[in-house]
């Protein structure tokens, strides 16, 4: 090679890595966007869930409304994450600004031009004191100022055992595969999967599992707290504003842990009341020549060893059935809590839910038609 098309070898190189550098630079910003794009349609969309149907017929997205944003914080906790996550993004955005800045430049102001003919190299640098602890401090204290912000959030949100706020309201959370229990122990209630709490008064949760380690996390509300089996982890919220709130178990834990899923009601002081009164009943009395049948088909079967009805049978392995149809879902929040619905899932829950611990009873259609009749007395 002589050293001129040594020299046009060279200038061809370098003007490809340009274009490949440029193109990369486009190609991982629009990826960056359509990334983002499809993130937020996911998370912040007011349309309604794409409609999914099993089998049977099943609507498995009940929601038409599914903000699980935690940019849209509805309680002082929440806010405060909100505010720690906009303070990391926006010194991580600072930090990449700054280095892509140096970088073009260095780019375009070193760069080898087509008239120059010296092949010399460039000054080499080793041991400059004033850059290695330039590079050496600005990290330390960045990372130091991330820390204070970090544990300061922590403190705020995250309570200790004994720092129950005054007049709080407990609620047990308990995760099981694939679904919620909560219990109010002062109000002697007990319901799963949909939990309701007053506006405006402080919630001290005490989180557990039955099984395996889940994640409770609601994103309006607080962040995520796990659910440990043998461990008992403390959390809080005050919710601000009455309306429904969504979340999702937040640690895999199996199969269907995509579909263990909370809702959230949050009703003014009265309306929590009235409810908490109607749940701590026992189960209303209904009788009827199907409902009488349905009720003992309930005794006969597996049914009552796993789930308790107040004052019928007293199972708890499974969610509490004694106010199933006060519940806008069951199966862990995944289905909407119809009589049609009630009895696919009866007939086989595994066809729904794949991998859930209900079995098939083998129940004959009469069987399942007159169980559903007492299940949609249980108000
Ligand atoms: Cu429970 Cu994931």
């Amino acid at each position: 090679m002589t050293q001129d098309t040594q020299k046009r070898f060279d200038d061809r190189t370098v003007a490809r890595s340009w274009w490949i550098l440029i193109v990369f630079t486009i190609m991982t910003a629009l990826l960056g966007f359509v990334a983002m794009g499809y993130l937020g349609s996911q998370i912040e969309s007011d349309d309604p869930i794409v409609e999914t149907f099993t089998p049977e017929g099943i609507f498995v997205q009940p929601d038409a409304e599914w903000n699980t944003s935690i940019l849209e914080s509805k309680s002082p906790e929440a806010r405060e994450l909100r505010k720690l996550g906009w303070l990391v993004t926006l010194i991580a955005a600072g930090i990449f600004l700054v280095v892509e800045f140096l970088l073009i430049f260095a780019i375009f102001r070193y760069r080898r031009t087509s008239g120059s003919d010296d092949d010399s190299e460039p000054v080499q640098l080793y041991g400059s004191n004033p850059i290695e602890l330039a590079w050496t401090i600005i990290p330390i204290m960045i990372v130091f100022v991330l820390c204070l912000a970090t544990i300061r959030t922590i403190q705020v949100v995250q309570p200790t055992k004994t720092e129950r706020p005054e007049g709080a309201l407990t609620v047990e959370v308990i995760g099981h595969r694939w679904w919620w229990e909560f219990r109010y122990p002062e109000l002697n209630v007990v319901t799963a999967n949909e939990m309701f709490v007053p506006k405006d008064r402080p919630i001290w949760l005490e989180i557990g599992s039955a099984d395996v380690i889940h994640s409770f996390w609601v994103p309006e509300l607080q962040g995520k707290m796990d659910a440990i089996p043998g461990k008992t982890n403390y959390w809080r919220f005050t919710p601000e504003e009455a309306g429904t709130y969504l979340g999702q178990c937040a640690e895999y834990c199996g199969t269907q842990h995509a579909n263990m899923l909370i809702r959230v009601e949050v009703l003014e002081e009265d309306g929590f009341e009235a409810w908490a009164d109607a749940q701590a009943r026992a189960a209303t009395d209904v009788r009827g020549p199907e409902i009488d049948k349905g009720r003992q088909v309930f005794l006969e079967n597996a049914c009552q060893s796993c789930h308790a009805i107040a004052g019928v049978s007293e199972g708890t392995y499974a969610p509490d059935l004694t106010h199933l149809m006060s519940r806008t879902t069951f199966a862990g929040g995944m289905i909407p809590n119809t009589a049609r619905n009630l009895k696919a899932w009866i007939d086989d829950p595994d066809q729904i839910k794949p991998g859930c611990d209900m079995p098939s009873l083998k129940l004959s259609p009469d069987q399942i038609e007159q169980l559903v009749a007492y299940l949609l007395t249980l108000k």
